[in-house]
């Protein structure tokens, strides 16, 4: 098979790490597509010859590379909100299959590009989006696909868990922790994002959309961030054998009707010590699903940071690959249907 042209948009902490897994495993990776993937080019802002990547392969114009006819996979790890959007649809309508770890995207806008990609036979995958290296979208979508998930719990952000982990454990610093974060790769560019509670809700709407087969947005995620908590805080907890831990809490909730609304909540919150979320420290996370045949099931693993963020995404660029050259495409999205919101007040 001819080989699979791929254009890599966002060269940051997890952009660097696609590339660099690209080039030093290419030749497994050819033999699980069945075909070369080559990189055909990298979009970034700022290009440079210490870059490590080939200065011609480096390019500021995302949007002409992903027009490339060689370009069959276009993987987003630029971040923000309408150059990524526009640009993953520019690639979807034009026949290409995407792959992004854009959660703020995503929590806005899965409608309308998964309408694209179904438009146009294409893939969209986002495991990466959520809790970096933890498989949790696949399992969702496929292994759970024929199971009523009631709830979808943990911790779904790793700079916040890599903040209060450290407060607790050691009484660092809140602003000297966060800057840590930042330069271990873990943080959002704009940090807000993370202290906020607004990525652990992004997170939150997708996996509750996933998992319920319906459409929930960020605005619809009930948002407490961790800038207030203190060391004082974290000492009281300890007096109650509790610690503190940024939680996102998605679950169906039946309704005095016999119908159900579905709440999404982000918020800090004190989980007892023998609890399994409260051993989840540093930038890991941890989400539990609860399947009405399957039970209680758990993921953990790093979720944060290049690499871990990097292997997910490579899993997808895999799967994609392995579609354009056999054909066909999936795992798809399931027809979803309107669920209600429960304002925070009816829980
Ligand atoms: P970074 O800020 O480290 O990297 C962003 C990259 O995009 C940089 O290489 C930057 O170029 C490039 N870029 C910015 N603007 C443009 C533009 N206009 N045209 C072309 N290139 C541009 O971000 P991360 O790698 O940390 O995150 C990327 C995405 O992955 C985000 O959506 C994030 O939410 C998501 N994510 C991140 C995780 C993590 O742990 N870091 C985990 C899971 C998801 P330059 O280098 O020249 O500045
Ligand atoms: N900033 C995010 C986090 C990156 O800390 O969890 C992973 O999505």
């Amino acid at each position: 098979h001819r080989a699979i042209g791929v254009a890599v948009l966002g060269l940051g902490n997890v952009g660097s790490e696609v590339v660099r897994i690209l080039q030093e495993h290419s030749e497994d990776l050819e033999a699980r597509v069945g075909a070369p993937l080559e990189l055909r080019g990298v979009a970034v802002r700022r290009p440079g010859k210490d870059r490590g990547v080939p200065e011609e392969l480096q390019t500021t114009d995302a949007e002409s590379l992903v027009a490339r006819d060689d370009v069959d996979i276009v993987v987003e790890v630029i971040g923000g909100m309408d150059l990524p959007r526009k640009l993953i649809l520019s690639a979807l309508n034009s026949g290409k299959s995407v792959v992004t770890a854009n959660k703020a995207l995503l929590a806005e806008h899965t409608g309308e590009l998964a309408e694209a990609a179904e438009l146009h036979r294409v893939d969209l995958y986002f495991e990466a989006a959520v809790a970096g290296a933890i498989p949790v979208i696949r399992p969702l979508t496929q292994s759970l696909a024929g199971d009523r998930v009631n709830k979808v719990a943990g911790i779904v952000n790793g700079t916040t868990n890599f903040i209060l982990s450290a407060m607790d454990e050691t009484g660092a610093d809140y602003a000297e922790t966060l800057a840590e974060a930042g330069r271990l790769g873990y943080a959002e560019a704009d940090p807000t994002a993370d202290v906020e509670g607004y990525d652990a809700a992004a997170k939150a709407a997708i996996l509750a959309s996933i998992a319920f087969h319906t459409r929930v947005t960020a605005g619809d995620v009930y948002r407490e961030g961790i800038s207030n908590i203190t060391a004082a805080d974290l000492t009281s907890a300890r007096a109650l054998d509790c610690t503190i831990k940024l939680l996102s809490i998605c679950e169906r909730i039946p309704t005095p009707d016999g119908k159900e609304r579905i709440s999404a909540r982000v918020y800090p919150a004190l989980v007892p010590l023998n609890h399994p979320l409260a051993s989840v420290n540093g930038a890991f996370n941890a989400v539990v699903v609860e399947g009405e045949n399957a039970g209680r099931l758990m993921f953990y693993g790093q979720g944060a940071g290049g690499a871990p963020t990097a292997s997910a995404v490579m899993g997808d660029l895999v799967m994609a690959a392995r579609n354009k050259v056999n054909g066909g495409r999936g795992p798809r999205e399931s027809k979803y249907a309107k669920l209600k919101i429960a304002p925070i007040g009816d829980i």
